[in-house]
């Protein structure tokens, strides 16, 4: 993430979360905070690289107008802290959800933390968020205790964590890598879902 991406992050954030962070929370991280990481997922091409026979004025406008920020899709951030990464944010534009995005983005930071020796990945996430709750126990994420009150309006929050040092997990996350390749795979091109591949 850079800074000229977060009016576009904002913009997904406000549809994301009861109660967004400002964008000057994010550019705090982004200037200032030199143990946080922040991520953008970009929209994938669509495969129309060429311009049609008919509608090119309405196509070429199109391509100038795809600049970086507004291919803003999705995002994570995360902080470390001792020896835990801590995710701090993630979100996918609700009209890309439920493709597999949430969990690439969440895969990146788990690997990030695997490449800096982290001991556990923790998040904190709403009681409610039943969506979100799934995808990380997927990643083998566990309860750890209710935080009251959290939220600013009130909710509590679930501590939840993955010890990602342990063998057992490594294997379970390479696992769940090769099935989201395959699935994405076949999302942007149509091959890997019946070709043999082994997930
Ligand atoms: C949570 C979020 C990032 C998931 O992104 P996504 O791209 O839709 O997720 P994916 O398609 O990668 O799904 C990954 C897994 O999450 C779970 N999941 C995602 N959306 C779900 C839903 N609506 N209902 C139930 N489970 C859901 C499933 O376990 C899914 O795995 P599956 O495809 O094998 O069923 C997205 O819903 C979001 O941006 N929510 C708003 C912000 C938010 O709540 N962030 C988390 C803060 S702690």
């Amino acid at each position: 993430m850079e800074p000229g991406d977060v009016s576009t992050v904002i913009a997904i954030e406000k549809l994301s979360y009861p109660t967004p962070w400002p964008a000057s929370s994010y550019l705090y991280e982004l200037r200032h905070n030199t143990r946080a990481s922040y991520y953008v997922l970009l929209k994938p091409p669509t495969g129309e690289s060429a311009p049609p026979e008919r509608g090119w004025r309405r196509w070429l406008r199109g391509v100038l107008g795809l600049s970086r920020e507004s291919r803003v899709i999705g995002y994570v951030g995360f902080r470390l802290q001792l020896d835990e990464v801590h995710i701090s944010t993630i979100a996918v534009h609700p009209d890309w959800r439920r493709r597999g995005w949430g969990e690439l983005l969440l895969l990146t930071a788990v690997e990030q933390a695997l490449e800096l020796e982290s001991r556990c990945v923790s998040l904190e996430v709403r009681a409610s968020n039943q969506a979100a709750q799934n995808m990380y126990r997927k990643y083998g994420f566990r309860f750890k205790s209710v935080h009251p009150g959290y939220y600013r309006d009130g909710e509590d929050a679930w501590l939840m964590e993955a010890e990602v040092y342990e063998d057992a997990y490594g294997a379970r996350l390479a696992r769940l890598r090769r099935a989201l390749e395959a699935r994405l795979r076949w999302q942007q091109t149509g091959v890997g879902q019946n070709d043999g591949d082994t997930i």
